[in-house]
């Protein structure tokens, strides 16, 4: 039925589509949701605890037996450099000052801790039938435990370099993320932006460079870029931002009125938020901190310095300090719930395929 079923068979799904892991947006609603309309439904793990993840799988598995993605993050813990979370914290005070944000607050300490033992026994007793990584991959030690509980191991790559890598390492499938993706570019062996790839130049390179199916994300929101992705020769597709304008989403209401009015050029990559390049809409802050800034200190610090403007400009009804992660295609977004979404994507790609088919037959 499809043009290529094997990441269908490699993980037990019906329907060629992963909602994308969205640490921060997507719950156990949206997995399940998801997973049983045929899809597979993704928990992002980067931003619980490790009590936080347990009762969110604990939901997932009452809810659902069918297969689901557990996703974590791998990326190195940043190097301390007081120096720099100074200047850092200087070029902020004209926004406390504005804001009347308290510069005493104690800022949160972020979970964006990566994937270790903890989780990764969480993995043992949940048994999550694909387990995906996000900035390459976790140790050898920590991969095999993962690997000795059956679940396929999946990664994202932005480069050929990069899918190359995963595969040498063992993942079983890997994902192909393009320029446009909403949220955190997956790069790890390099940090230029400069040089990202998009899905459409991305993908049928991946594919021609690996043996294991390639998914390709990024920009996908319809059943046209559905097709065009099996058209280039992924496997399936992980769609995010499409699933960001869902009710099952778990973003605030600015986040999601800003959604609503994005256009095709309204986003941008940015690293003022958290440290790391990420896709989102632009507003005040990235305007005039970033997008880019060799001022914020690395992932996950800049986050925290930002939370008590964030929180006081949120409180007045702005988005003007709220990350707004968006990926290219906002536009095409329908506010479907997820279940329905999944469903509604895979019937219109597969009519679409049977139309161009038919249309091919006909002109022979
Ligand atoms: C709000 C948001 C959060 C994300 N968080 C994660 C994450 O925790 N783990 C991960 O592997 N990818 C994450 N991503 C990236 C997605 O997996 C995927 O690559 C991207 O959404 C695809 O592009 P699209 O947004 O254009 O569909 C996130 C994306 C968004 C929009």
């Amino acid at each position: 039925m499809w043009p290529d079923n094997r990441f269908i068979k490699l993980s037990g799904i019906e329907l060629p589509i992963i909602q994308a892991p969205m640490a921060g947006s997507a719950f156990s609603d949206m997995v399940v949701a998801v997973s049983e309309a045929g899809g597979l439904g993704s928990l992002a793990c980067a931003l619980l605890s490790v009590e936080q993840a347990r009762n969110e799988l604990e939901t997932i598995r009452r809810k659902t037996s069918r297969p689901i993605n557990a996703n974590f993050f791998c990326q190195q813990p940043p190097r301390d450099d007081r120096a720099r979370e100074r200047n850092w914290i200087q070029r902020l005070d004209a926004y406390y000052t504005e804001l009347q944000a308290d510069r005493n607050t104690s800022i949160p300490q972020s979970t964006r801790a990566p994937f270790d033992e903890k989780m990764c026994d969480l993995v043992m007793e949940f048994h999550p039938e694909v387990v995906s990584f996000h900035f390459g991959l976790p140790d050898k030690n920590l991969l095999l435990r993962v690997r000795s509980t059956g679940a396929k191991i999946l990664s994202t790559a932005t480069s050929v370099d990069e899918a190359r890598w995963l595969e040498d390492q063992g993942c079983d499938a890997i994902i192909a993320q393009g320029f446009e993706a909403g949220g955190h570019r997956g790069m790890f062996l390099t940090d230029d932006v400069s040089t990202q790839v998009g899905t459409m130049a991305l993908v049928p390179q991946v594919v021609d460079a690996l043996k294991v199916p390639v998914i390709a994300a990024s920009g996908i929101a319809d059943a046209r870029g559905i097709l065009a992705a099996f058209a280039l020769g992924a496997a399936a597709v992980q769609i995010g931002t499409a699933y960001l304008h869902c009710p099952d989403a778990k973003i605030t209401a600015l986040h999601r009125q800003a959604l609503k009015g994005a256009m095709d050029n309204d986003t941008a990559i940015t690293n003022v938020f958290t440290g790391r390049p990420a896709r989102a809409i632009v507003n005040r802050f990235m305007r005039e901190v970033g997008p880019m800034s060799d001022l914020a200190p690395k992932s996950p610090l800049a986050a925290a310095t930002l939370t008590p403007l964030r929180a006081k400009s949120e409180m007045a009804g702005s988005a003007d300090f709220t990350p707004l992660w968006s990926g290219q295609a906002a536009r095409l977004g329908r506010g479907l719930p997820a279940g329905e979404l999944t469903k509604q994507l895979a019937a219109e790609a597969l009519k679409n395929l049977r139309s161009l088919q038919t249309a091919a037959c006909e002109s022979r």
